[in-house]
């Protein structure tokens, strides 16, 4: 009986992440801080006492997509309110950031909107609802509004980092100085800035102690990364080197990566680091040197192969992914054959293909010269079939080898685990439950689309 007075009197939250695993981590950042303040997180929204979005600004559809989930919470909270149950609904994330207060405006139930850089305050985010709330508060002042860059230090002001399973992100550095012009990023994230060196090894010492094995390094511009040292400031690939060092740590990743920003050091490190896992998430946008100039990425389809060529060199098994921009401005049908040219090229093992999406603010989204939709959709399947093709080619090229996986979590059939290969495959095999969390070797028996299959051998 106590148990049940317990339970109805323990408070729930519900976040829901779009977008990009930055997002994803702060998401994770914002269950620990609800935590910390006595909440449990459900998956149902209708249990939820508060529920967040923490939205994503990238393309329109994203963007859109939040104000259709703000139409069914709103239909959730109705119905909690009508059995004597309060709701209070936040709004978090890039959108936050870039709408601000007009998001109260077309979503009246909104309780708070805050950004990516403020979401350290949302204890005081939540006392200020409810004293809203008690003060009976309505209209344009009942929402708590904050998008600041602010003075203080989001990560100065966070709980410790839980881990969350055998993998972890690890934000390294935030925000982006490219202004590539059809992106959003430098405004809703803001000025680029490394965290330091130290708080880096920090965090995944955190990490590791609670059995974390396999790390993500995140940034918008990951190997922009310059953290501070009492010695100077080290590269993305110097701060690699130091976390192989740590106890425990068997796998390093990062992303995302911009062309502009490899350096040696990485390069170096993907050759003397076997923790460094040999994939790379390497986006280009385009193969066409015209368009890169008018996306303002600063650098050439063939620099770009260079890089490829190197990783390729210092690291002979190393796998790319990449991201494509179809039907930007002016791109012409010689623009897209350019693209599907160095597709052809890298061979990459997956990659993510978007048309493009005036985002306001943005200089492309002034540009006169836009392409209909069909042209648009036509490149973007040509583009999706060869990716496509390209990623069963690689999976199947995969078929017979032995490859170390990280066993993640239980599959969806009895006795069955899923885990990761180094090229970030999943990959499906019977196995001992028991091991989640250890490294063992799997020969791969057979490749779809997305997965593969194997048996464990070591
Ligand atoms: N339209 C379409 N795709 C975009 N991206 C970023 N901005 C836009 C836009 N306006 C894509 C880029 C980027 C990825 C995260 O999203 O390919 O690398
Ligand atoms: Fe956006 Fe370009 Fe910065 Fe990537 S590098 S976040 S695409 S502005």
């Amino acid at each position: 009986m106590t148990q049940t007075v317990q339970d109805s009197a323990k408070k729930r939250v519900m976040i829901k992440t779009f977008g990009c695993q930055m997002n994803a981590y702060d998401s994770q950042r914002m269950t620990e801080i609800f935590e910390s303040l006595g909440y449990e997180s459900t998956a149902e929204m209708g249990q939820a006492d508060v529920i967040l979005l923490n939205t994503c600004h990238i393309r329109e559809k994203a963007a859109e997509k939040v104000y259709s989930e703000l139409g069914r919470i709103k239909l959730i909270q109705d119905a909690r309110r009508a059995s004597g149950r309060d709701t209070i609904i936040g709004v978090a994330g890039c959108v936050a950031q870039a709408e601000g207060g007009e998001i109260f405006k077309r979503a009246k139930m909104v309780d708070m909107v805050f950004g990516p850089q403020t979401y350290h305050r949302l204890p005081q985010f939540l006392a200020e609802v409810k004293r809203r709330r008690e003060a009976d508060i309505t209209g344009p002042g009942r929402g708590v509004l904050d998008v600041d860059f602010p003075e203080e230090y989001k990560f100065d002001n966070l709980p410790k980092a839980q881990a969350a399973g055998v993998s972890a992100f690890v934000s390294i550095q935030e925000g982006c100085d490219k202004f590539c012009h059809f992106c959003v990023v430098p405004y809703t994230r803001g000025a680029e800035y490394s965290r330091t060196v130290a708080e880096v090894l920090d965090e995944t010492k955190t990490l590791l102690d609670q059995g974390v094995k396999e790390i993500t390094l995140l940034g918008q511009n990951v190997n922009a990364y310059h953290g501070a040292t009492k010695d100077g400031e080290w590269s993305l690939g110097r701060l690699c080197y130091a976390l192989a060092e740590l106890e425990g740590l068997e796998r390093i990743r990062y992303t995302t990566s911009h062309p502009r920003d490899v350096d040696q050091d990485l390069i170096n490190a993907h050759r003397d680091l076997p923790q460094l896992m040999p994939y790379l998430h390497l986006p280009i946008q385009s193969g066409s040197d015209r368009m890169l100039k008018a996306m303002n990425r600063r650098h050439t389809a063939a620099e770009y192969m260079v890089l490829i060529e190197a990783f390729r060199k210092a690291r002979p098994d190393m796998a790319f992914s990449s991201d494509f921009i179809v039907g930007y401005p002016g791109e012409t049908d010689e623009d897209h054959q350019a693209s599907l040219q160095l597709i052809r090229d890298v061979h990459y093992a997956q990659a993510y293909s978007f048309k493009y999406s005036p985002r306001p603010g943005t200089p492309a989204a002034n540009l006169e010269c836009k392409l209909p939709e069909e042209v648009k959709d036509q490149r973007l399947y040509e583009i999706q079939a060869l990716l496509k093709e390209q990623q069963i080619a690689f999976n199947e090229s995969c078929v017979g080898k032995t490859m170390p996986v990280l066993f993640e979590k239980p599959g969806r059939h009895q006795g069955q685990v899923v885990g990761r290969s180094p090229y970030l495959q999943a990959v499906h095999f019977f196995g001992d439950l028991e091991q989640i969390g250890q490294i063992h070797d799997v020969k791969i028996q057979g490749a779809t689309g997305n997965s593969l299959g194997g048996e464990v051998v070591g």
